[in-house]
């Protein structure tokens, strides 16, 4: 299980990771003291003013004040000002270890220089955008191909969601089935079809406010890691028309918030192939972050497509794009050379030059420096030492990482689903407000994570970087009630 030029030295053991996790959700919670939480929105009031601020006035034009879903909310989104390899500076001065690296893409660490400049460049010579072929769409699609072979063909795209819409309009229009399965809780965008099952396994629809039922109609989920259900739903679909692909995030839900045992992308694998659907990997956190070969690479499987998403570009705009087998992604061709089974797509600003240069360059830096093993072993330290200071406190809490995926669940809200929708129902907000604290604890401590509960290492993570950030983790976890 251990591979190399992957990020992930060694893979979780997973029955271990549940056996703690489902001890941490039988436990009543167990937040910050009272009297440290009031020290963490002291710091919000005293030290925060400008954000504050600046946050009174955008919650005036801004719906909830804050664009991005990851951006921390309480107990007020702090505005950041500068961003520089491993720190962030917010607009009132203060410094921060920079853990959340934009949500996943910035394997570099941010605002990476030598990026940074060919971008200039290319600013200077084309501008970003065209409408027209730029050389650097094929030099981007070449790389694509190179490090993950299974990407014949690449069409570049906007975003995450729009590459998922993509490829299930593709694996339909190839299959000419239209049953999508999902695993529940997994998040691949916000379209239509997709809000479904999100976060929670089990709830469907239940976050699909102003979706009608006809667009959700062909989606299906199943339960995390049940490959029985998986082959049930498949055996069901034969009757009702058909599977047209089977999409997962090849590391679990949520970037392996709740984690597959190593071969279960094997055993989807054998069941696409068993029942005729197409394998949809989204790589949208893992392509790049685990490796250069993703994730496919990593578990050494085959998918026929591919979501790209966030690293694609190296975190400048426009990240997003499909690949897979030839006669597949060939459905987007339109005009001369097309199938003639054309699935309509589009975007005025897909592949512009400025995204494909900065794709271009991220990835190239990325393969020359070794980021995502570099980056990887600095969640290693990162988790060990967390699992110190769990260990030293007696705390019922769990880390676990996935190379520079690093999981650290204390309110264990995550792992709530809908197999018990009383506890759902009675845990599900407390829990979730512990994860917010936290959350605010750690910036409060100098520490930005993804909602309190994930964290992404970058290569500019030196063991330097590492210690310091366990120190405040510490003071943290010791003012834990
Ligand atoms: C696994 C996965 N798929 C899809 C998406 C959607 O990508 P985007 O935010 O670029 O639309 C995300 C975003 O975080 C993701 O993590």
């Amino acid at each position: 299980m251990e591979n190399n030029g992957y990020a992930i030295s060694k893979y979780p053991d997973v029955d271990e990771v549940y056996r703690r996790l489902n001890i941490l959700v039988s436990q009543p919670i167990r937040p910050l003291r009272r009297d440290k939480m009031q020290d963490v929105l002291n710091y919000f009031d005293q030290k925060c003013a400008k954000s504050k601020m600046l946050n009174d006035e955008a919650r005036q034009i801004i719906p909830g004040g804050v664009q991005h879903n990851q951006a921390f909310n309480y107990p007020f989104p702090i505005a950041i000002e500068k961003a520089e390899g491993y720190q962030l500076w917010d607009v009132d001065g203060n410094r921060y270890i920079d853990f959340l690296q934009a949500g996943g893409p910035t394997v570099l660490g941010s605002n990476y220089k030598p990026v940074r400049e060919k971008v200039i460049e290319m600013l200077q010579s084309c501008g970003p955008v065209t409408g027209l072929f730029h050389e650097y769409e094929l030099k981007l699609a070449e790389l694509v191909r190179r490090f993950m072979p299974a990407n014949e063909m690449f069409r570049m795209l906007g975003s995450g969601t729009e590459s998922v819409m993509a490829a299930i309009r593709a694996a339909r229009a190839y299959t000419k089935h239209k049953k999508i399965i999902k695993v529940g809780g997994a998040y691949h965008g916000w379209s239509d079809q997709m809000v479904y099952g999100l976060h929670i396994p089990g709830t469907g629809r239940l976050e699909a406010k102003g979706i009608p039922y006809g667009s959700t109609w062909n989606t299906q989920e199943f339960f995390p890691n049940s490959v029985s259900s998986l082959r049930r739903q498949l055996v069901l679909n034969r009757i009702l028309g058909g599977t047209a692909a089977v999409i997962v995030e090849p590391l679990g839900p949520e970037s392996g918030t709740r984690p597959v045992p190593y071969d279960f992308n094997q055993k989807v694998r054998d069941l696409c192939d068993e029942f005729g659907a197409l394998l949809i990997f989204d790589e949208v956190v893992t392509g790049f972050r685990m490796g250069m070969g993703g994730a496919q690479g990593y578990f050494g499987i085959k998918p026929d497509l591919t979501i790209f998403g966030k690293c694609i570009t190296g975190g400048y705009p426009m990240a997003g794009g499909v690949g897979g087998r030839t006669e597949v992604i060939m459905r987007f061709a339109a005009g001369i050379g097309g199938t003639g089974e054309h699935a309509y797509i589009g975007g005025t600003l897909s592949a512009n030059p400025l995204s494909c240069v900065a794709g271009y360059h991220a990835l190239l830096e990325m393969d020359r420096t070794n980021a995502a093993v570099i980056a990887g072993r600095a969640g290693d330290r990162l988790t060990s030492g967390l699992q110190a200071i769990i260990e030293k406190y007696n705390l019922p809490f769990v880390t676990y990482n996935t190379g520079s995926i690093v999981h650290l669940e204390t309110s264990g809200v995550m792992l709530l689903d809908f197999r018990n929708p009383i506890r759902l129902a009675k845990e599900l907000k407390p829990r979730k407000h512990m994860i917010e604290e936290m959350g605010a604890a750690y910036m409060a401590n100098g520490l930005v994570t993804l909602a309190g509960s994930r964290v992404y290492t970058s290569m500019a993570d030196s063991d330097e970087v590492i210690d310091e950030a366990l120190e405040r983790f510490e003071f943290v976890l010791s003012n834990v009630g």
